[in-house]
């Protein structure tokens, strides 16, 4: 019998990964105005991208940082990347054997981040994910605790579109984020956070409304 994984179901609407694609004109002006440093910067993490282009379920070419680890635990898990992504060094994406993650068009994820999707992790559009954050869907081990019934496991993690993490900054399972936040340094995120809500601490709570913020 097939497995049912509502996850996977949903997955095509993420293909795009959150908005119009922008044209190859778009980019090709952004590497002329970045400089020359930056431009030798960037261009090994192109080639480290179309080399592991078959570690990703998209057709979009993805920057990639050195020693990015992309753990894939087999099955029908997928990661799908828009375009214009840039994961940086020594990220970790792992993905279980039902599990998505999606990054949206534009989204940068810092060094040393950590995501990891058992069912789904959904990163919208435009995205910047600082350093040394995690995001995982899932407790990872069972437990019982005196009076209440087995804790639940994995719940997804939506993201959604403009929303800058800042560093070490902990986003936990079932947690959706509106569009247009800002998650403060080191802000471990539990609960649902509304769009254009600025929160930060542990656990982070809210502490103004956003009107814009700049990449
Ligand atoms: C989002 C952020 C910019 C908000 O800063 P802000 O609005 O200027 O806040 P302030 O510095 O004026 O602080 C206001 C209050 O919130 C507290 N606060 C601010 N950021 C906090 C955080 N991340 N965690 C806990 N408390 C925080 C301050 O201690 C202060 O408390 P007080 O009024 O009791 O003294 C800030 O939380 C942050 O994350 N800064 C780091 C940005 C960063 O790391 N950038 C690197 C590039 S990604």
């Amino acid at each position: 019998m097939q497995s049912h994984n509502p996850a996977l179901e949903r997955q095509d609407s993420y293909e795009g990964a959150g908005e119009a694609q922008p044209s190859f004109r778009h980019f090709w002006r952004k590497f002329w105005e970045l400089g020359p440093e930056f431009r030798r910067w960037i261009i090994p993490g192109v080639i480290r991208g179309v080399l592991r282009m078959h570690q990703f379920n998209s057709r979009e070419i993805v920057f990639l940082g050195k020693h990015v680890q992309i753990i894939h635990r087999g099955g029908r898990g997928r990661i799908v990347a828009g375009r214009g992504c840039r994961i940086a060094d020594n990220c970790f994406l792992d993905v279980g054997s039902e599990g998505l993650i999606s990054i949206g068009t534009r989204t940068v994820v810092g060094p040393n981040t950590r995501i990891m999707a058992a069912t789904e992790v959904k990163i919208g559009a435009r995205c910047m994910i600082s350093w040394n954050c995690s995001i995982f869907d899932s407790i990872g081990h069972r437990m019982w605790l005196e009076g209440q019934d087995e804790a639940e496991i994995e719940a997804p993690i939506i993201i959604g579109d403009d929303v800058w993490i800042g560093p070490y900054s902990i986003i936990m399972k079932g947690v959706t984020i509106g569009n247009n936040c800002i998650i403060g340094a080191g802000s471990v995120v539990r609960r649902d956070v509304p769009p254009n809500s600025l929160v930060y601490g542990n656990p982070a709570r809210v502490a103004g409304k956003v009107l814009k913020w700049e990449r």
